[in-house]
């Protein structure tokens, strides 16, 4: 159950559209689309901050319901590693949706057809630990994809990012690369992981976040452009500790029941 209360009626986001790319002509500013109450469609970030044509902020209803059950206090590991699972599967989807295919030829029962498979191979790497949550859901999305993990933690003094875990081979083995942590907070930890996957020789790299902040959108858009990003929200802001506002909390100790008990 949830303990949002509702506030404002029901709101129908708008159907069909899965991912929202927040594209404008390229004369208008560049602010995010905000939603009244009476609006049809929910907001899709709770920050005023510039939404770069990187940045993809899903919209899909079930996403929606989802990060509530997330980022409420009192959802237990259990239901937390679960839902950020189903999230991982539904963002997952989205972010692979310009995957290459190629052209097969299929026999049904009853004649000959071209289908396609795919072309691109891709790598799944989730950063240590809270990443891990992610890679049973892209598996089952993406059967034969390469797993390769990238062990980060951010130093709680400094907020940089330390590497404690990397075995990537000498060149990259994959074509499109999705680099998987639940949370995007300052960015150094995505900062660091794309500059490794780029010393590996990776060409195409999308990161997977179920939560960004502002701050870590623009580290990772600044340091690399090229680089498109998928999330569930983009929320307001960072802490003076360097935590999501309202985010919920350490993605890695609500996963792993690790957190303070105190
Ligand atoms: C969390 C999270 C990211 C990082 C994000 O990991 O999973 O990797 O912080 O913060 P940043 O954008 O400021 O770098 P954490 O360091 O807590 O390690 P853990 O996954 O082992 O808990
Ligand atoms: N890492 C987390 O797990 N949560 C935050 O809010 C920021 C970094």
């Amino acid at each position: 159950m949830l303990r949002c209360r509702r506030s404002s009626p029901p709101v129908r986001p708008r159907l069909g559209l899965i991912s929202s790319r927040i594209d404008r002509p390229p004369t208008e500013p560049s602010v995010p689309e905000k939603h009244s109450a009476s609006s049809d469609l929910p907001a899709v970030s709770t920050t005023s901050h510039p939404i770069p044509p990187t940045l993809h902020i899903s919209r899909h209803p079930a996403v929606l319901h989802k990060l509530a059950v997330l980022r409420d206090v009192a959802t237990e590991p259990k239901k937390f590693r679960e839902v950020v699972r189903e999230l991982s599967w539904l963002l997952g989807y989205e972010a692979l949706a310009d995957a290459r295919v190629r052209p097969l030829e299929v026999r049904t029962p009853l004649e000959t057809m071209t289908g396609h498979e795919l072309a691109d191979r891709i790598g799944l790497i989730p950063i240590l630990r809270a990443g891990l949550g992610m890679v049973d859901a892209m598996l089952e999305l993406m059967p034969t994809a390469q797993v390769w993990h990238l062990g980060l933690f951010r130093d709680e003094r400094t907020l940089r990012p330390v590497e404690y875990y990397n075995r990537l081979p000498d060149s990259a083995t994959v074509d499109l690369c999705l680099i998987l942590d639940p949370m995007l907070a300052t960015g150094g930890s995505a900062t660091a992981a794309i500059e490794v996957l780029k010393r590996w020789g990776a060409v195409r790299i999308k990161l997977v976040n179920l939560i960004a902040a502002p701050e870590g959108v623009e580290a990772v858009t600044t340091a690399h452009p090229d680089v498109e990003i998928h999330c569930a929200a983009l929320d307001r802001q960072l802490n003076a500790v360097g935590y999501i506002l309202p985010g919920l909390g350490d993605a890695g100790d609500r996963q792993f029941g690790t957190g303070r008990s105190d």
